[in-house]
C-alpha cells in the first residue's frame, strides 16, 4: 500500500512507519510546507495520507488521491482543515493526536498568558537596549492572576488543563462558556456563564475551543468592547476565532490591555502585520505542542493511527463524525 506524508515526521512516527512494513512510503522531504501542485500530485494512488495542520485536505485533494484512500491521519488535534463531510461521503477513516499534547499546550498558554500579562517580551527587550535605566515605581507594571477572574471559553479537554494550572495561582472565580455545561469543571469550581458574561466580568480571557462555523470570527469588535480596559486576551486555539483588524483596534485604542496569541491569520503572520507593531500584543508562531516528546509522541501516534487505517484495524485515535 502506497501512503503520502505532507511532511517528514518526528523519528518516533517514521519508524513505527518503516517497522511496520506493510506501506511503501513516500514524502515531501522539505522543511517548507507543500505547495498545493505538488500535494494534489503526491497523494495519487495512494492509499493513506499523512497530513499536518496547514495541509487543506478538501474535494480537489480527495478526489486527486482517487478510490484507494482509505485513511487520513493528521498530526495535530485540530482538524478544521480537514473537509469532514467530504471525507465522510468517501467513507474515508481519520485518525487525529488528541490527550497527547494536552499538557503541552496547556503549559504554552498559561506561559503566553503570563508573559502577556506581566510583560516579559517588553522587559527582555527593555535590558537588551539599554531602556532599563533604574528600578522605577510603575514602569512595566502588569497584571496578576491572584484574586482576579478568569474566562475560559471552551473547557474541553485543553481548557480544563488551562484552569487546573490557573487555579493555584489564586484565582478567585473561573467562568467558562461553550455549549453546555460540563461535569468536570467542578473540580475548578467553574461557573458556566453565558459568553457576555463571561467576556465582561473576565480579566483574563483564554480561547481554547475548536474551530467551527460558530466560532469563526467570534472575538470581534463587539466582543472586544464589552471587555475590561484592564483585561487580557489569550488564544491558543486557531487565528480565525478572532478578527484581527478588530484585536488591532481593541489593542491600540486602550479598549483591552494586552492580547497574547499562539495562532493567527494567516500562519505565518506576515512580518510587517500592523499586530506586531503593537507593545502589548504578544505573538507566538503556534507551537502549543512544541516539546521534544509531545511532538515524539504525536508522531507516533499518528503512525500508528495511519497503519490502522491501511489494515482495517482499530486506530488509537479514531475521530468519530
Ligand atoms: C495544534 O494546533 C493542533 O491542532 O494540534
Ligand atoms: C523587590 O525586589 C523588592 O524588594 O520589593
Amino acid at each position: 500500500m502506497k501512503v503520502f506524508l505532507t511532511r517528514r515526521i518526528p523519528p518516533e512516527g517514521m519508524k513505527i512507519l518503516s517497522a511496520a512494513g506493510v506501506c511503501e512510503v513516500s514524502l515531501w522531504d522539505s522543511d517548507e510546507p507543500v505547495q498545493r501542485a505538488d500535494l494534489l500530485k503526491g497523494v495519487q494512488g495512494a492509499h493513506g495520507l499523512l497530513c499536518l495542520l496547514s495541509d487543506k485536505i478538501d474535494a480537489e485533494v480527495l478526489d486527486a488521491a482517487g478510490p484507494n484512500l482509505k485513511v487520513i491521519s493528521t498530526l495535530s488535534v485540530g482538524y478544521d482543515h480537514l473537509a469532514l463531510d467530504e471525507i465522510k461521503k468517501r467513507g474515508i477513516r481519520v485518525g487525529y493526536t488528541p490527550d497527547v499534547l494536552t499538557d503541552a499546550t496547556a503549559e504554552l498558554t498559561v506561559a503566553l498568558l503570563l508573559a502577556t500579562a506581566r510583560r516579559l517580551p517588553e522587559g527582555v527587550e527593555e535590558v537588551k537596549n539599554g531602556g532599563w535605566s533604574s528600578w522605577k515605581p510603575l514602569w512595566l507594571c502588569g497584571y496578576g492572576l491572584s484574586g482576579s477572574t478568569v474566562g475560559v471559553i471552551g473547557l474541553g479537554r485543553i481548557g480544563m488543563a488551562i484552569a487546573r494550572r490557573l487555579m493555584p495561582f489564586g484565582v478567585k472565580r473561573l467562568l467558562y462558556s461553550g455549549r453546555t455545561a460540563k461535569a468536570h469543571a467542578a473540580e475548578v469550581n467553574g461557573e458556566f456563564v453565558p459568553l457576555d458574561t463571561l467576556v465582561s466580568e473576565s480579566d483574563f480571557i483564554v480561547v481554547s475551543c475548536s474551530l467551527t462555523p460558530e466560532t469563526q470570527g467570534m472575538c470581534d469588535k463587539a466582543f472586544f468592547s464589552k471587555m475590561k480596559n484592564t483585561a487580557v486576551f489569550v488564544n491558543s486555539s486557531r487565528g480565525t476565532v478572532v478578527n484581527q483588524e478588530d484585536l488591532y483596534e481593541a489593542l491600540s485604542s486602550g479598549q483591552i490591555a494586552a492580547a497574547g496569541l499562539d495562532v493567527t491569520t494567516p500562519e505565518p503572520l506576515p512580518t510587517n502585520h500592523p499586530l506586531l507593531t503593537l507593545k502589548n500584543c504578544v505573538v507566538l508562531p503556534h507551537i502549543g505542542s512544541a516539546t521534544y516528546s509531545t511532538r515524539g509522541i504525536m508522531g507516533a501516534l499518528s503512525a500508528q493511527n495511519l497503519l490502522g487505517g491501511l489494515q482495517g484495524t482499530d486506530m488509537p485515535s479514531e475521530l468519530t463524525f
